[in-house]
């Protein structure tokens, strides 16, 4: 999830004014960073790894000649950190320059048959592949915003892209699907990039670019394309009177609630993991005799679901266990033989690179998903997956938590591929179903957020929640549990519910109890156990009318397939725990004593 900025001003350098920029998208992606820019029809280059400072320090980033550029700020999806994988990304001749937020499904294909026309390629980039086209596509048109247009024609994927051409040296050409890209229109000077919080500063006129448009921005002009219709289309643009902070959280008071809502798009970035990396980790998970699953914290929670996955859609057993248990708990029982599949958001926890060190030390293979390509579990790791989150921000894990699941889940599926426990018919439902889930997410976020405020501000008065779930949910209950306490500071518990857990509740005075109830076999059992309880907040589907009755406060969710479940059900929580936060006056964003991720002992 990187984010890209370009602009085209009147006279002087475009650098300075692009650096400035690439500085406020800092926080979208921070593994390096570049510039291209074109002067006297050269193109000039600086990028390398790193954070866009230290590069800045090395290179000067500002020091480059001419009113066209782009810049880029990066989270790699493909290719380690690294001053080749670094964006702006070239062509053989180097006349052509590219940046891209997004992942272009297609590549691989598309890089088989760019070679074979004698392409040379220099990164381990998706993205390479959009510079060498735009390059075949000029030999053969000697246009380049023709040869953009039929480049962008063969992508499949997600991208904002913006691309620059010292062959035609005025223009940028940039094309949106499924990643944010915005147009900024000056006077005498356009820009364009993921975040208004970019340019802000120059122009508060702004156009949002749609999926499958494109656009071809000069100094003094604008032209909008719609790859739909092949046409160009007139949109005139609208005025944000938006402050630098408000800008950087997207409009949101705070990156919690921001990055609550990011959820439908970070999840459909998960959902684009490629294949050769699931076949890799499923085929070390299924040759072993034994697979654990090691976490802290919310990472744990996700194992507790993905442990249900494993089973349900795989036929495999595999332990979740807490990171800081691991080595005292199961230590001597793991070997060569053994498989370990390490969670960690910020592939950094100490508790988790102590279990790996030690994992090590008996042979075992260190399998990984994490969301930091440069980590340490990535560095350790036999093999790993990246999450595709994006950065997150907010000290409180809620958009990595969903992805966490979501490659769990793609694990499952593939795992139940291979061991035969699933028919290819199965796992296309699946996959239809994986693919509403962003829609479902969006739309239950929506629907939600008042309701859940109301719920928040009686909350916010008690003196105890107790989260209550079973099955898959159990998970959902331990997450909704740690997001209040860490956000909210009222003390909580999770039960994997029992008759005597809820007599001893019912005992309680000043609480309030939170029940997963999904469509599944605990759904009789729940019911029975909470219906004579107080204060009452149920979760559960929509089409459950039971629920209406024995509820005071209902949240209504989709109809979703049980294994989804978890996906959806979680939301409305973590809104819960933001809102209590507000209610309370606690800036959800910096929670007392608590930091990201744990890195000391
Ligand atoms: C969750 O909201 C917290 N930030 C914390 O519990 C976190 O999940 C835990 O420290 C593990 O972090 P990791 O995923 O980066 O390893
Ligand atoms: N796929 C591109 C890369 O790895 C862009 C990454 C992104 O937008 O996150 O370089």
């Amino acid at each position: 999830m990187c984010r890209i900025f370009g602009g085209v001003i009147e006279k002087g350098n475009i650098a300075p004014i692009l650096l400035i920029g690439l500085k406020r998208l800092e926080y979208g992606g921070y593994d390096s960073a570049g510039i291209a820019t074109i002067f006297e029809k050269k193109l000039f280059l600086k990028k390398d790894k790193g954070k866009i400072d230290e590069i800045h320090q090395r290179l000067k980033l500002d020091d480059l000649p001419g009113n066209i550029g782009i810049a880029h700020t990066r989270w790699a999806t493909h290719g380690a950190p690294s001053k080749a994988n670094a964006h702006p990304i070239l062509d053989c001749k180097g006349t052509i320059a590219v940046v891209h937020n997004g992942i272009i499904d297609n590549f691989f294909a598309l890089k088989k048959e760019l070679e074979q026309t004698g392409h040379n390629f220099i990164s381990k980039t998706d993205t390479e592949v959009v510079a060498h086209l735009v390059e075949e596509n000029y030999m053969q048109t000697h246009d380049f915003i023709k040869s953009c247009i039929m480049s962008i024609k063969r992508l499949e994927g997600s991208y904002a892209i913006a691309i620059i051409s010292s062959l035609d040296d005025e223009k940028i050409f940039v094309a949106k699907k499924d990643s944010p890209l915005l147009l900024g229109i000056g006077k005498n000077e356009n820009f364009v990039a993921s975040d208004a919080v970019a340019f802000i500063d120059r122009t508060k006129e702004i156009i949002a670019l749609n999926d499958n448009e494109g656009a071809i921005i000069t100094k003094s002009s604008y032209l909008i394309y719609d790859f739909n219709t092949d046409n160009y289309i007139k949109r005139k643009s609208k005025v944000y009177d938006w402050n630098f902070d408000i800008a950087s959280k997207a409009g949101y008071d705070h990156f919690m609630l921001k990055e609550i809502m990011e959820q439908p798009i970070s999840i459909s970035w998960t959902s684009n993991i490629q294949k050769p990396y699931l076949d890799l980790i499923s085929e070390y998970m299924d040759k072993s005799n034994k697979v654990f699953l090691v976490a802290s914290g919310t990472s744990y929670n996700s194992c507790i679901a993905g442990s249900y996955y494993y089973s349900n859609l795989a036929n495999l057993a595999t332990y979740p266990s807490i990171a800081s248990e691991f080595i005292d708990q199961f230590g001597n029982s793991i070997d060569i033989n053994t498989s370990i599949l390490f969670v960690s958001q910020s592939g950094e926890t100490m508790d988790v690179i102590q279990a790996v060190e030690y994992a090590r030390m008996k042979a075992s293979t260190i399998l990984a998903i994490t969301n930091i390509a440069y980590s340490t579990l990535t560095r350790l790791a036999r093999a790993y997956i990246l999450q595709q989150s994006g950065p997150e921000i907010g000290v409180a894990a809620t958009k990595t938590y969903t992805s966490q699941l979501m490659v769990h889940l793609m694990l499952a599926f593939n795992l139940g591929k291979k061991r035969g426990k699933l028919s290819q018919d199965e796992i296309d439902k699946l996959k239809q179903e994986i693919e509403t889930i962003p829609k479902i997410m969006a739309t239950t976020l929506d629907r939600q957020k008042d309701n859940v405020k109301k719920i928040a501000k009686m909350i916010s008065n008690k003196q105890h929640v107790f989260f209550i779930g079973k099955g898959v949910n159990y998970a959902t209950a331990l997450e909704g549990r740690l997001k209040l306490l860490e956000i909210s500071y009222i003390p909580s518990t999770s039960l994997n519910v029992t008759k005597k857990d809820i007599d001893a509740i019912n005992e309680e005075k000043n609480i309030a109890v939170v029940a997963i109830i999904a469509p599944d076999a605990n759904r009789k059992i729940l019911i029975d156990y909470v219906q004579h309880l107080k204060d009452i907040i149920i979760l559960g589907s929509e089409e459950d009318n039971e629920l209406k009755e024995i509820s005071d406060y209902l949240i209504s969710l989709p109809n979703v397939n049980i294994l989804f479940t978890p996906l959806i059900y979680v939301l409305p929580l973590q809104l819960l725990a933001y809102y209590t936060a507000t209610y309370k006056d606690i800036d959800p964003d910096k929670p007392r004593n608590l930091a990201k991720s744990v890195t000391v002992s």
